[in-house]
């Protein structure tokens, strides 16, 4: 790419990030723009008239995904599918997401403005809220295009007891349309992510690129903890049955799980709810709120036994009940083994170093590859911040994510097929994220 195309380059993702990043939600802290939120609502019509402007033809999908088309010289070919999300978590930052779209419009506007027509249609995809949301699920416009989003996620229900189906009703979607999403339907050579890395891995190594192996599963838990309501100024602490007392024990069997993991794993308490609101009562049921995750599928299936046996166990020494709702988020799945050559054949090609990375965040990526190859690509993050307002990728990085991406479509452009739908993975466990 010449000097002077990546200097414009630049100044349009520089720009690109700090527009969008005023689409925020005033009274959250840091850059939230949650699904379903005004700001996010405002914002997708600055990212569609971006698709334009590169010269995409834009439309929204029956999932709420913002659709931009640039296209191939054959329109029947297996279409090239890039993209990822506009959404944040509640007190985000500003790139995780947008780099994969702000990334995958440049990339669709260099093609179109130097006139390097694509043998296949490229799809450009903003999808709706990847982000797990306040009905506890993530992924929901790449989930419905890849027919994953259940008749039951529909009827999850946020704290205030407020329906998905309303909330998609609200947004202007039919719920019972979600899953008819023509160019989902419609064969594809391969789905391409760019992403920061939301790790300090490539920081630490002084890479500009990783290339995902595998993308992590996640066991979500909701544990309801019963125990009685008593007096809290007459009942002896022998004689409780301090829901809370369990719960807190609850937290640290969690850390425990996740400190015992063989290989990589990871597991968080996110929240804790009393349902006891006078300061002077013994509290009699708490709710509490968290996930596991690993890219060791043989681990992280066991999760769900023996963190409830644990749980249950310390709880019935304070002489509490615990039940349990477990749900998945999603499965391990590994990237496509061709579209990981390929991007690492055109990272080489361009003289970028990088390294084979396993993702302990989710993406859109995950549901993409029962459609598709799946790829993934990473740039650095600094000092590995993510979800918190200082995440940080430079524009540089931003800029070298780009070039990678754009050759990593070109090569697969020209490629009869690319091998390997989803599939279970192969590469060895890893200890640590940073030590694939
Ligand atoms: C999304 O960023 C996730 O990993 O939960
Ligand atoms: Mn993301
Ligand atoms: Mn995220």
């Amino acid at each position: 790419m010449p000097q002077s195309v990546q200097t414009e380059t630049h100044d349009r993702l520089a720009t690109g990030v700090a527009e969008l990043s005023t689409f925020r939600d005033d009274d959250r802290p840091g850059w939230t723009r949650e699904v379903f939120s005004e700001p996010y609502r405002a914002s997708r019509s600055w990212t569609a008239a971006r698709m334009r402007e590169a010269g995409l033809e834009v439309h929204l999908d029956q999932a709420g995904n913002i659709v931009g088309r640039l296209a191939g010289r054959e329109s029947s070919a297996p279409a090239l599918v890039t993209g990822s999300h506009t959404d944040t978590v509640d007190g985000g930052g500003r790139f995780d997401g947008v780099v994969g779209v702000l990334g995958a419009i440049e990339a669709a506007r260099l093609l179109a403005a130097e006139g390097r027509q694509l043998q296949r249609d490229l799809l450009v995809v903003d999808f709706l809220g990847e982000e797990s949301n306040a009905f506890g699920l993530s992924c929901l416009g790449s989930r419905s295009a890849a027919q994953e989003l259940t008749p039951a996620d529909l009827e999850r229900r946020d704290h205030r007891g407020v329906r998905l189906a309303h909330a998609y009703t609200d947004a202007g979607l039919d719920p019972a349309k979600l899953s008819e999403v023509p160019w989902a339907r419609r064969p594809l050579q391969a789905f391409v992510e760019l992403h920061i890395e939301q790790g300090p891995t490539l920081e630490k190594r002084g890479l500009p690129l990783g290339i995902v192996t595998a993308i992590t599963g996640i066991e979500r838990f909701i544990a309801s903890f019963s125990g009685s309501a008593d007096h809290a100024g007459t009942t002896s602490m022998e004689d409780r049955r301090d829901a809370m007392i369990a719960a807190a024990d609850a937290v640290l069997a969690v850390r425990a799980e996740g400190c015992g993991a063989p290989v990589h794993g990871v597991a968080t308490t996110t929240r804790i709810d009393s349902a006891s609101r006078s300061p002077n009562v013994v509290p009699s049921l708490v709710r509490m709120y968290g996930e596991v995750r690993s890219v060791d599928p043989a681990w992280l299936s066991g999760t769900r036994g023996r963190l409830g046996a644990e749980i249950t166990a310390r709880a019935a020494g304070s002489g509490v009940d615990v039940g349990f709702e477990w749900s998945s988020d999603n499965a391990v799945v590994e990237a496509a083994r061709g579209v990981q050559d390929i991007a690492g054949a055109a990272a080489d090609d361009l003289g970028l170093p990088w390294m084979p990375i396993p993702s302990g965040a989710t993406h859109d990526a995950v549901h993409m590859a029962s459609l598709a190859p799946m790829g993934m690509i990473f740039i650095p993050s600094k000092d590995g911040r993510s979800h918190c307002p200082e995440e940080w990728s430079s524009t540089e990085d931003l800029v070298v994510g780009v070039r990678a991406l754009l050759a990593t479509l070109q090569r697969l452009d020209t490629r009869e097929s690319t091998d390997n739908h989803r599939s279970t993975p192969q590469s060895p466990p890893v200890r640590h994220l940073e030590l694939p």
